[in-house]
């Protein structure tokens, strides 16, 4: 395992960016999407992950999302999130970009963290714009399988980017700048298939920077990285923090 290679750089290179995506959240027990036992190889992500299902029939995509909000909310954050909050604060790391919606990377202790995709700490109304904490909708989930506005009686949307919807005003633009400012970009945990968020390690990599990827099997941008380790996200985030900082 390469972690050597990967502390040289991230030292040389100080502060990195990280990109993350679902893998680093495997090992909370959050299933990811494109691996063989992820969530769309299950389900049809334009029949549960799109906003047009969600506008046709919110009640069958709570039925596929209820589930998950458990799992997410239960889920402790591993040894990944803890390490790359662990190199933030010896300032090696600037800032977490994540895809994730679990909120595991702030309960870890990042504090620079760019929620491309929306999280699941709020859920809005789309009958009257009424904005809900998560407490409140886990609430309405047990009351009434479906969560919905107290004040209107609409079926709540949580606030994550489902397909076909836009990014969260101003995280793509912050994410952008990050990645083109950044020495080097850090990808942990993501196939990088879905786009904008998969166009980031081009802004690094045009600008000059380095591209470093840590993910269990390939992904699209492979032959760009400078450095590139197989492995498991807890297992060399740890090894990494510890090369790094004793
Ligand atoms: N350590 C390292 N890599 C892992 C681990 C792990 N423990 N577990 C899984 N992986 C790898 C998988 O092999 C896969 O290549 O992480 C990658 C996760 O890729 P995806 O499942 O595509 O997840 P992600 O890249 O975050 O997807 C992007 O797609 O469906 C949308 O909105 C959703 O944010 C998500 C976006
Ligand atoms: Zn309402």
């Amino acid at each position: 395992m390469d972690v050597r290679a990967l502390a040289a750089l991230v030292r040389e290179r100080r502060p990195c960016v990280v990109l993350t995506g679902a893998g680093v959240s495997t090992e909370s027990g959050i299933p990811d999407f494109r691996s063989p036992s992820g969530l769309w190889a299950q389900f049809d992500p334009l029949e549960y992950g799109s906003v047009e299902a969600f506008r046709a029939d919110p009640e069958k995509v709570w039925r596929f999302y209820a589930p998950r909000f458990a799992t997410l909310t239960e889920a402790e954050p591993n040894a990944a999130h803890l390490a790359l909050a662990r190199l933030e604060r010896a300032g090696l790391v600037e800032a977490v970009v994540t895809q994730n919606i679990d909120l595991l990377h702030e309960r870890a202790g990042s504090r620079e963290v760019v929620e491309v995709h929306g999280s699941i700490r709020t859920s809005t109304c789309p009958g009257c714009d009424a904005r809900y904490p998560l407490a409140q909708v886990l609430e309405l989930l047990g009351d009434q399988g479906v969560p919905r506005c107290p004040a209107c009686g609409s079926v709540l949307k949580p606030d994550v980017v489902f397909f076909g919807e836009l990014l969260p005003e101003g995280a793509m633009e912050r994410a952008t700048e990050l990645a083109r400012r950044a020495a080097l970009l850090l990808v942990v945990g993501s196939a990088l298939e879905v786009y904008p968020v998969a166009g980031l390690p081009l802004e690094t990599v045009d600008a000059g920077g380095d591209l470093a990827i840590v993910n269990l099997g390939p992904t699209a941008f492979d032959s760009r990285a400078t450095v590139r380790i197989d492995g498991s996200a807890g297992e060399v985030l740890a090894a990494l923090a510890d090369e790094l900082l004793g």
